[in-house]
C-alpha cells in the first residue's frame, strides 16, 4: 500500500475543493483517494489525520460518515438516523452537557395528518437539530409501502398508498433540507419485511413496482430532490437493490432525473464493485476491504475509471452542499423546548378518532378517570432500532391526562407500578433497560372493576405495542390482542357499562392491529400510534376537547389478518431463530417473497373487491360534521382541476381532509375501482364556515403502467373523480373525458420481469 505522503506526491496538483472546481479536483485525485471517497467509515482510512470512527468523531452516535481527504479540502461529513427525529448519543464522556433530540411523532402518525404543511413544519424543526448538532444528512424519511401490517418497521413508514407516502415524504424532505442539511430517502426499494431483510428476494411485477413500490419514491424524489437515496438490503427480482443498475441508474437517474448520491444501507456486502458500477456511489458503513476492491477492480479493468469518476463527481457535488464543507459553526443547543411544542401540536393534528358512540368524546374535562393498561405508564413514543430517538423524556398517559386536568384513580397506577417492579425484578432487568422493554399486559383482577366503575366517571384503557427494526410482528398476541388485553377490555366495559359509564380505548401501537372482534365493547377508540415524546399531552388535549381530532387512516384496518392478500406471502408468526438455520431449499417468504397479490395492496383490493373491513383507508371521525358542496371538475390541457367547498355543519371548530380518488377507464388493464390521486386538508373551520379546496392532477398522474408495452398509459374514455371522506365514504363525484390515449415511455428497467 502506498504511504500517505507518496499518494500526495503522486497527485499533480492540490486544488482545494470549491463548488466550481469539482472537475479539477477529480483530475487531481489518485485512484486510492477516489476509492476512499466512495466508501464510508473512517476506521482504517488510508488518509492521514483521520483517527475517528463513526462512533467517535465530534458527532457521537451518528450512524456513519464519509471519509475526508484533507489535502484536497474534502471534509468528513456525518450521517445520522432518522426518521422520528435525529438519533445521536445523548451523553458524551468528559462533559455534563447533554445532546438530546426531540422525539417527534413516527411517520405513520405524520401521514395520518394528511397535511403536507404540518409535516414540513415538523421536519423544519427536525432539520434544525440536524444542523445544530453538526450532522450533514438525516437518514430519513422511510417511505416503504405498508404492503402488510406485520412489517416491523411500518411505524417508520407512511402508508399503504404511494401518493400519500410520496407526498408526505416530499414534505418531509423539503422541511429538513430547508435548513441546508440533507436527507436520505430509504429503503430503495421493496424493503417491505424485516424477516431476513438482508437476503430476502422480493419478486415483483414491473407494473406493481412502477405503480406502487417505486411510485412513492418517484413522487418524493422528483418533487423534493433529496440529497441522498439509501438503497435497501434486500434483493429485488434476483438482484441486490444496491447492485441493481435497473433501479439505481435506469429508473432513478434516467427516468426520474435524480442528481444526488445513492448510499447502501448499513451492512457491507461482498459486491462492492457491482454496486459501484450499478450507480451506488457510497458504501456504508464501509471498510478498508471495500476500498481495496474498488482499487483492484479499476486495475484489472472490471470497473471503469469513468464509472468511478461518475460516482466521485456525485460525491463531490454532495459534499460541497454540506454544513461540514461550509464549516458551519453549530451550537449543539437547538431549541428543544420550542421543538417539543411542534411535536405536541403535530401529534394533536394527526391522531385518528376511530369510534365515538353517542358522542362519548370529548369529555368535559376534570373527570375522574380509571386509567387501565401497563402501556399507560410504559408509553411507547416511537419504535425500537435505528429509528429510536434519544429523547430527554417521554410524557406518559398518566402525566398526559393529569396535565389535561383529569383526576386519576391512584389505586390503578399503584397496581401497574407494582406489576412493573415485580416483572423487572423477576426478569433481572435494571431500571436503565425499562425504556426499551415492552411489558406484557398483566392479568387484571376483574373483581376490582366494579368498585372502580362506581367511584370513577370514565375508563380509559391503553393498549400498547412496541415494534422495531430487524423483526416482523406476529399475528398472535400482537396483531391480535393478547388474552389479558381482551379480558381487560371486556371486564372493564362490563363494569363501567353497568354503571352507565363510558369506556375509551387508546391504541398506542406501531402498526395496524385487529379491532373488529372487540371494538363494539368500547364507546370510543382513539389511535395516536407512537406519537413522540409529547404525544400523551396531545391525547389529553383531544380527550378534553381542547383539540378536535382531524387525522385519518393512511391504511386499511381489515377485519382479520387473513383478509389481506399479501398474508398469503408474508412470513406469518415466523420464529426468528429459524432464519439462522442452514437451509438447502429456499424458505417461502423468508428467502424469496413472491408479491403475487401484484397491485392489489390495501384499499386497492378491499375497495375493488367490496370486501368488508373494520376501518377503511382514509377513515377518521371528528367532533363536528362537514358538508361537501357539489364538486366541479374541469379537464385542462394536461389533466384536470377539481374543486369542492367544505362547510363545517357542526357545533365546534374542526378540520376536514378531502381525499380525491379517480376511477380510470380500463384501456386493456385490470384496474382498481378507484385510486387516490390527491388530497387536501381545510384550515380550522369555525361552525358554519366554509372553504373551497382545489386540486390539480396531471394526465401522467392518472396513468397506469402497461408492462407489456413498457410505458405509462392514460387510457381514452371517461374518468370519474370522487370527492371522499374515506375510500368508502364518497361525498360527490364528477367526470371528464379523455378523447385519445396518452402514453409515456420509460427506460427498459425491469422489462424482463414483465415477460
Ligand atoms: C437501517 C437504516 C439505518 C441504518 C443506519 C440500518 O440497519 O436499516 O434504516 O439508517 O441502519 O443506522
Amino acid at each position: 500500500m502506498m504511504s500517505v505522503l507518496a499518494l500526495a506526491a503522486a497527485a499533480s496538483a492540490q486544488p482545494a475543493l470549491r463548488q466550481d472546481n469539482i472537475e479539477d479536483v477529480i483530475k487531481a485525485m489518485t485512484l486510492e483517494e477516489k476509492a476512499t471517497l466512495l466508501v464510508g467509515g473512517a476506521r482504517g482510512a488510508i488518509v492521514e489525520g483521520v483517527t475517528s470512527g463513526h462512533a467517535a468523531g465530534p458527532v457521537q452516535g451518528a450512524a456513519g460518515n464519509t471519509r475526508p481527504i484533507p489535502r484536497l479540502g474534502i471534509p468528513m461529513t456525518y450521517l445520522a438516523d432518522g426518521p422520528a427525529g435525529l438519533r445521536i448519543s445523548p451523553t458524551r464522556a468528559g462533559t455534563d452537557k447533554t445532546f438530546y433530540c426531540t422525539g417527534f411523532p413516527v411517520g405513520t402518525l405524520l401521514a395520518s395528518s394528511w397535511d403536507v404543511n404540518l409535516v414540513q413544519k415538523v421536519t423544519t424543526a427536525m432539520g434544525n437539530e440536524v444542523l445544530e448538532y453538526g450532522v450533514d444528512v438525516l437518514l430519513a424519511p422511510g417511505v416503504n409501502l405498508h404492503r402488510n401490517p406485520l412489517c416491523g418497521r411500518n411505524f417508520e413508514y407512511f402508508s399503504e398508498d404511494p401518493v400519500l407516502s410520496g407526498n408526505m415524504a416530499a414534505a418531509y424532505i423539503k422541511g429538513v433540507q430547508s435548513n441546508g442539511v440533507g436527507t436520505s430517502i430509504k429503503h430503495y426499494a421493496a424493503n417491505n419485511q424485516e424477516t431476513n431483510r438482508n437476503e430476502d428476494d422480493a419478486i415483483i411485477s414491473a407494473r406493481a413496482l412502477r405503480e406502487l413500490y417505486l411510485k412513492n419514491f418517484e413522487i418524493a424524489i422528483t418533487s423534493a430532490e433529496p440529497w441522498t437515496v439509501m438503497s435497501s438490503y434486500n434483493k429485488l427480482n434476483g438482484e441486490y437493490t444496491q447492485q441493481s443498475e435497473d433501479l439505481l441508474t435506469k429508473v432513478l437517474r434516467d427516468d426520474w432525473g435524480y442528481q444526488g448520491i445513492v448510499m447502501t444501507d448499513w451492512g457491507s456486502k461482498a459486491g462492492t464493485v457491482k454496486s459501484a458500477a450499478a450507480g451506488n456511489d457510497l458504501m456504508e458503513p464501509g471498510n478498508q476491504t471495500e476500498i481495496d476492491r474498488i482499487i483492484a477492480a479499476v486495475k484489472d479493468g472490471s470497473l471503469s475509471m469513468e464509472e468511478v469518476d461518475r460516482n466521485v463527481r456525485n460525491m463531490l457535488n454532495y459534499i460541497v452542499k454540506t454544513p461540514s464543507f461550509r464549516k458551519y459553526s453549530y451550537s449543539n443547543s437547538p431549541d428543544l423546548k420550542a421543538h417539543a411544542r411542534v411535536a405536541r401540536d403535530a401529534a394533536a393534528e394527526s391522531i385518528v378518532l376511530l369510534r365515538n358512540e353517542a358522542a362519548t368524546l370529548p369529555l368535559k374535562g376534570g373527570e375522574s378517570v380509571a386509567l387501565y393498561g401497563v402501556g399507560a405508564i410504559d408509553f411507547v413514543a416511537g419504535g425500537t432500532g435505528s429509528g429510536n430517538v434519544n429523547k430527554a423524556y417521554v410524557v406518559n398517559m398518566v402525566e398526559g391526562l393529569q396535565n389535561a386536568g383529569f383526576k386519576l384513580d391512584a389505586s390503578l397506577q399503584d397496581f401497574y407500578k407494582a406489576y412493573m417492579e415485580y416483572d423487572r425484578a423477576s426478569r433481572r432487568l435494571s431500571n436503565a433497560n425499562v425504556r426499551s422493554y415492552k411489558f406484557a399486559e398483566p392479568a387484571f383482577p376483574a373483581q376490582a372493576a366494579a368498585a372502580q366503575a362506581a367511584r370513577n366517571d370514565v375508563a380509559v384503557i391503553v393498549i400498547g405495542r412496541n415494534a422495531g427494526e430487524g423483526a416482523d410482528r406476529r399475528v398472535t398476541d400482537d396483531f391480535e390482542l393478547t388474552a389479558a388485553e381482551r379480558a381487560l377490555i371486556s371486564d372493564v366495559s362490563n363494569a363501567f357499562h353497568k354503571e352507565g359509564k363510558k369506556v375509551i380505548v387508546v391504541l398506542n401501537v406501531g402498526g395496524v392491529i385487529e379491532t373488529a372482534s372487540w371494538k363494539n365493547m368500547a364507546d370510543a377508540i382513539l389511535l395516536p400510534w407512537s406519537p413522540g415524546q409529547e404525544g400523551a399531552n396531545a391525547i389529553g388535549d383531544i380527550l378534553a376537547g381542547k383539540v378536535n381530532p382531524s387525522g385519518k387512516l393512511p391504511m386499511t384496518f381489515p377485519n382479520t389478518y387473513f383478509d389481506i392478500p399479501s398474508s398469503a406471502n408474508f412470513p406469518y408468526d415466523y420464529q426468528r431463530n429459524a432464519v439462522q438455520q442452514n437451509r438447502r431449499q429456499p424458505l417461502k417468504d423468508v428467502d424469496v417473497t413472491n408479491y403475487s397479490e401484484d397491485i392489489w395492496v390495501g384499499y386497492r383490493y378491499f375497495d375493488t373487491a367490496a370486501k368488508a373491513v373494520s376501518y377503511p383507508f382514509g377513515f377518521g371521525l371528528s367532533y363536528t360534521s362537514f358538508a361537501y358542496s357539489r364538486p366541479s371538475v374541469k379537464a385542462g390541457k394536461d389533466g384536470f382541476t377539481a374543486s369542492v367547498t367544505v362547510t363545517n355543519t357542526g357545533k365546534v371548530a374542526g378540520k376536514e381532509v378531502v381525499e380525491l380518488f379517480v376511477a380510470a377507464p380500463a384501456g386493456g388493464l385490470d384496474k382498481p375501482a378507484k385510486e387516490l390521486k390527491s388530497f387536501a386538508k381545510t384550515k380550522l373551520l369555525q361552525p358554519g364556515e366554509s372553504q373551497t379546496l382545489t386540486f390539480n392532477v396531471s394526465s401522467y398522474q392518472t396513468a397506469s403502467f402497461d408492462q407489456q408495452a413498457n410505458c405509462w398509459v392514460a387510457a381514452a374514455g371517461t374518468y370519474t373523480v370522487y370527492f371522499c371522506a374515506s375510500v368508502s365514504d364518497v361525498r360527490g363525484s364528477a367526470s371528464f373525458k379523455l378523447a385519445r390515449p396518452l402514453s409515456w415511455k420509460v427506460s427498459d428497467a425491469f422489462a424482463a420481469v414483465a415477460k
